[in-house]
């Protein structure tokens, strides 16, 4: 049996130090309803007389307290008892809504991909303490608030969103901070609606915000949402070289391999042409996925041979290797001017509610009488593209095969509908 997909984290604590306006700004916002998908759990706090934790009962939260101040310089101890905390309470994320200790790896480890901070600068720039200070003696123009993804440096994970406010001649370090945090309450709220729904994507360093529904319609304007695409092929050098092509696009690329939980298993693929196979690869993997699924399917069709093997190329022979051999054993007495062929490819994009694109790309050439190249896969190594002086597909090296060849030509006719369905 398949296993269901993992759902997205809802269980939530909330680490404080002090006034806790921004731990207010997220509690008002739950009971307005704005925050369906995250389940305030905890209240927690290093001090026990911070002021947020007599607002965070006032509205039933359950709270807790362990107090740095008995751990001495002992941080890890002191985290490894927050962290005894926060299992009790099943506690799936952590939002730090101005926690004033420098974090170790107990608690960042824990965590990892979990834990969210609110910071008042635009980060990198002013880390660490009085944020507001540093970048008002600093002379910016501009300053912001961040909420980021909290890793092992102090104020350095990858960040997931930010807001930005003017700083006038007038302001001084308090009017500044004022300023900023009345976007830290609309900021804070939307990055926790957007976890907690499964929209934020973590790739190294950036976080892609992905496409979906939250709460804040109007905030989410200012974010640069992607469009989750899968490229259905189990290929992993194809799905890369179709990545490839699609750069410049804002879509965050998922591959088979990442989505195999969610996959439909084995995919027939016995349609009497590429355009059949594609679909059938499309639809079984949206269906499974619920996402925008790219699947292409292409073949080499020999005209000496009446267009054999054509849409059954990958089935020629068991390995690249031997069915290079055999096409080359099978041409062994064909002259050069009758050996024309052409690589062709079809994708299908399928999308929700049986939506569909189709397009076709061709690259017309003729067979080599012996393989070369080291790069490219599949037949590229026998086939010469015309106009390139008898060099192979393998030997072009990639920027040039992704201009010409028949997967890139069929993806860059395929553009205008993933642009399309890329704009909001
Ligand atoms: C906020 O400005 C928050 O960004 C900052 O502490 C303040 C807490 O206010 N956090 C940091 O500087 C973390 N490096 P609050 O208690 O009223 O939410």
């Amino acid at each position: 049996m398949r296993e269901e997909p993992v759902p997205p984290p809802r269980r939530t604590a909330v680490l404080i130090s002090g006034r806790g306006t921004n731990l207010e700004a997220l509690l008002r916002e739950k009971q307005a309803g704005k925050l369906p998908a995250a389940d305030i759990a905890l209240v927690f706090s290093n001090n026990p007389a911070a002021k947020g934790l007599d607002f965070a009962r006032q509205h039933r939260v359950p709270t807790a307290a362990v107090d740095h101040r008995d751990y001495r310089k002992e941080r890890e101890g002191h985290e490894r008892a927050i962290l005894e905390v926060l299992k009790q309470h099943r506690i799936e994320i952590v939002v730090l809504a101005g926690y004033m200790r420098i974090l170790t790896p107990v608690l960042v480890g824990a965590f990892a991909g979990r834990m969210l901070n609110i910071h008042p600068s635009l980060l990198p720039a002013f880390p660490g303490v009085r944020a507001q200070e540093q970048a008002w003696e600093y002379g910016v123009r501009v300053s912001g608030c961040t909420v980021h993804f909290v890793n092992e440096e102090m104020d350095g994970g990858p960040v997931i969103l930010q807001r930005t406010v003017p700083v006038h001649p007038g302001d001084g370090p308090d009017r500044l901070a004022a300023r900023i945090l009345r976007e830290e309450h609309k900021a804070l709220p939307l990055a926790l609606d957007l976890l907690t729904r499964g929209r934020l994507r973590l790739r190294g360093r950036r976080v892609d915000i992905l496409r979906g529904n939250s709460s804040y319609p109007l905030l989410e304007r200012e974010l640069p949402t992607c469009l989750p695409l899968l490229i259905a092929t189990g290929n992993q050098n194809k799905a890369e070289e179709i990545e490839g092509m699609l750069e410049g696009l804002p879509l965050s690329v998922y591959t088979t391999g990442e989505l195999s939980d969610e996959g439909p298993g084995e995919v027939r693929e016995d349609a009497p042409d590429y355009e059949g196979n594609a679909r059938l690869k499309a639809g079984a993997w949206q269906k499974a996925s619920g996402k925008w699924t790219l699947a292409d399917d292409s073949g080499l069709e020999v005209d000496a041979l009446s267009g054999r093997p054509g849409v059954h190329s990958n089935r020629y022979a068991p390995t690249t290797e031997e069915r290079n051999r055999k096409l080359l054993a099978e041409l062994a007495d064909v002259p050069e001017e009758k050996r024309t062929a052409r690589f062709v490819c079809s994708v299908v994009l399928r999308g929700p509610r049986g939506k569909e694109h189709t397009a076709r790309g061709t690259c017309e050439g003729r067979i080599a009488f012996e393989p070369s190249g080291e790069g490219g896969f599949g037949y590229d190594p026998v086939f010469l593209p015309d106009g390139y002086d008898g060099a192979s597909l393998a030997a072009l090296g990639a920027e040039i095969k992704n201009r010409i060849s028949h997967r890139a030509r069929a993806i860059e006719a395929l553009r205008p509908a993933l642009e399309r369905i890329c704009s909001p």
